[in-house]
């Protein structure tokens, strides 16, 4: 396990290496099996605080980010741009400096197109203490690590030659971002596993990070493909992530968005699709789930799901993330 990370940004998996990624990975193990057994380790972080800037709502990042860092003997702060000088205008430079001046880290979730991850990069050209991505327009890599931890909690840590797919899916009400899926290609094609991403003309993702995804399959000797139909998809997967985004890259006004999404009802992930996956297979999803629409209640209820793994290791590979950046040695 590396110890270097002290002061390391995590805006994206892409900035760190396979070994400081598995090192994350190794933390997070340790601090579950604590959190599990009931051994303190609120040490960790003693007297430490992590700001929290959202410009979007979360269930789970909030909650794990605030529980994590309490367990690890730290403080959270909720902050919303309407909540600071944010709204009214302070740039990233003002408020990442005065920031610094009163804790360790910084998190923000800021999903708007062409300036989440921008923003982020802007905080971290001037502020020493950790700048952290709780989901942006480009990754949300504490949602991938959760969930490369989860795979590897099911299949052991030899994914090679695995098949995990990303499905695009239906989803009525609003535009979801880009987000999960890319962080997903990106990071799953450097972990050994054979990557198909299936979605219907329209809901492309980011060239850079099909790019990305492709340059890792390359240099790791994994695949990468993209599909248009969820059915040749989900042949012989051994895990199957299905969910909702938008056709962000085409367009973002909401009736062009759902007039594009209605032509594809039948993006669903079901028990029939998931027949069509190898029998050991497993269901995953990021959450919050539009269930009847991305998926039955019979898939996200059954056997095969593992939502709410994936949603509990956003708990222990944060504390890890945290402990590794904002800790330090004694
Ligand atoms: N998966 C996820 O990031 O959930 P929230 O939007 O509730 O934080």
């Amino acid at each position: 396990m590396l110890t270097n990370l002290y002061g390391k940004d995590f805006i994206t998996t892409e900035d760190w290496s396979i070994e400081e990624l598995n090192s994350m990975l190794e933390m997070a193990a340790d601090l579950k099996r604590r959190f599990a057994c009931g051994e303190p380790h609120d040490h960790i972080l003693r007297a430490k605080t992590l700001f929290m800037l959202f410009f979007e709502e979360s269930t789970r990042t909030r909650n794990s980010f605030e529980s994590g860092i309490t367990q690890l003997g730290g403080h959270a702060i909720y902050l919303t741009p309407s909540a600071t000088q944010v709204g009214h205008g302070e740039n990233a430079k003002d408020t990442g400096m005065v920031l610094e001046r009163y804790g360790h880290g910084i998190a923000v979730r800021d999903c708007r197109t062409n300036i989440g991850q921008a923003y982020m990069y802007e905080l971290a050209k001037y502020v020493n203490i950790p700048v952290i991505s709780m989901q942006d327009d480009v990754d949300h890599p504490c949602q991938s690590m959760a969930d490369l931890m989860t795979i590897c909690e099911k299949f052991g840590h030899n994914l090679r030659g695995l098949k995990f797919v990303i499905s695009w899916t239906y989803a009525p009400k609003y535009v979801r971002p880009l987000s999960v899926p890319q962080a997903l290609i990106m990071l799953m094609t450097r972990f050994g596993m054979d990557v198909t991403l299936a979605h219907p003309k329209g809901f492309e993702l980011m060239p850079k990070c099909l790019e990305a995804a492709r340059r890792h399959a390359a240099e790791n000797g994994t695949k990468f493909e993209v599909v248009d139909s969820m059915d040749a998809a989900c042949e012989g997967a051994d895990i199957v992530y299905a969910k909702s985004w938008g056709p962000i890259m085409v367009t973002e006004d909401p009736k062009e968005v759902q007039a594009m999404c209605d032509q594809h009802k039948d993006w669903i992930c079901d028990e029939r699709r998931m027949g069509l996956a190898k029998k050991q297979a497993i269901y995953m999803h990021c959450m919050p789930i539009d269930r009847g629409y991305e998926a039955t209640d019979a898939v996200v209820d059954g056997p095969q799901s593992v939502i709410y793994d994936e949603a509990e290791n956003r708990l222990h590979v944060q504390k890890a993330l945290m402990a590794l950046t904002m800790g330090g040695r004694i």
